[in-house]
């Protein structure tokens, strides 16, 4: 059993780099790891070797930041994401950040919100099928798909920074929050990362990410690339597209990486060719002129 990170060591303010909590240096372009058990959510299985394959693959292209829950798996429950990271990179190579988070309990009706006395035992469970005895960073994941307002997440948040303070986490994590739980958090303990549902096709976090950047937080939208929901094909990223000689997908992530330091890009896909692909948006660096093109009419802002 091992914690997969040590502490910074090199400066951690380049573009492609980011220091989360203070000392992790990571790579602003990682991997999600939810499309490794299935296509959709909960939907059949995918094959599990092509799925350990795309990690280590991954993993040899420079990524250091998964993103996981032990909730991402199959429907059948047989093609988990924890134990493919586990099968595939145990034991982990040094600097690896492997993200994951707490909080929904899926039962027959669908996802339940877990209570404060619940989580340890969620927390426990990331550690176990993951093979680790620290966390490095654990979200607490609050509601459905949408946003909610008004919500307080003070009792869950104290919860997992006691796990924090007890040495079976080292930073924490919200996602889908909005600006006011954010400060309800903060005033309880230290938040390293956001993961909102953020992309170039959903332009509605601009509070959460200037919120983030102003504080040094990490934003890691998550369905960087709509989801598999949402197209975010439109002429405005083909023509920037085409410029580059890229594809919308790098296009798309290249632009999350141009909004501020703080963002990161977890794109998930159990394809190697997409992963390929994915990681290649690293070396693609939008010009003010590429920004301005993929801003949206009227808009100042690249948001
Ligand atoms: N906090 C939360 O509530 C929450 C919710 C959802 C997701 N997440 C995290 O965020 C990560 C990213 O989100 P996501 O995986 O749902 O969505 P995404 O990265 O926006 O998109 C994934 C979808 O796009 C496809 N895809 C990936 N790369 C592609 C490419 N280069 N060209 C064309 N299609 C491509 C994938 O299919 P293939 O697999 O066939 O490539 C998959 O259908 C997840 O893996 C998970 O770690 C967090």
């Amino acid at each position: 059993m091992e914690s997969t990170t040590a502490p910074a060591r090199g400066a951690g303010d380049t573009t492609h780099e980011f220091r989360l909590g203070g000392d992790l240096d990571i790579h602003r372009l990682g991997f999600g790891a939810m499309r490794l058990p299935t296509q959709g959510f909960h939907g059949l299985a995918r094959d599990p070797e092509l799925g350990r394959a795309v990690l280590r693959r991954a993993v040899a292209l420079g990524v250091n930041h998964i993103d996981t829950a032990a909730f991402y798996r199959s429907g059948d429950g047989k093609v988990r994401a924890n134990s493919l990271i586990r099968e595939a990179l145990h034991p982990y190579p040094r600097g690896l950040l492997i993200a994951t988070k707490v909080g929904p309990i899926f039962g027959p009706h669908g996802p339940l919100q877990a209570s404060p006395a619940q989580l340890r035992a969620l927390v426990e469970e990331n550690l176990t099928t993951l093979g680790l005895d620290r966390l490095d960073l654990v979200y607490l994941r609050i509601g459905k798909m949408e946003v909610p307002h008004g919500e307080s997440l003070a009792e869950r948040f104290e919860a997992l920074a006691a796990l924090r303070e007890a040495g079976l986490i080292r930073h924490l994590g919200l996602s889908n929050i909005d600006i006011a739980q954010l400060h309800e958090a903060r005033a309880i303990a230290p938040v390293a990362a956001v993961q909102n549902n953020f992309h170039i096709a959903k332009r509605d976090e601009m509070a959460m990410l200037t919120a983030c950047a102003a504080d040094g937080i990490a934003f890691a939208p998550f369905f960087p690339l709509g989801g598999g929901m949402t197209d975010i094909n439109d002429e405005r990223l083909v023509k920037v597209a085409a410029r580059h000689g890229a594809t919308v997908s790098q296009i798309a992530l290249a632009w999350l990486m141009a909004l501020a330091p703080v963002t990161l890009a977890i794109p998930g896909t159990g394809s190697l060719a997409h992963l390929e692909e994915n990681i290649a948006a690293r070396s693609i660096t939008l010009s003010p002129a590429d920004v301005a093109d993929l801003a949206l009419a009227g808009h100042g802002s690249p948001l």
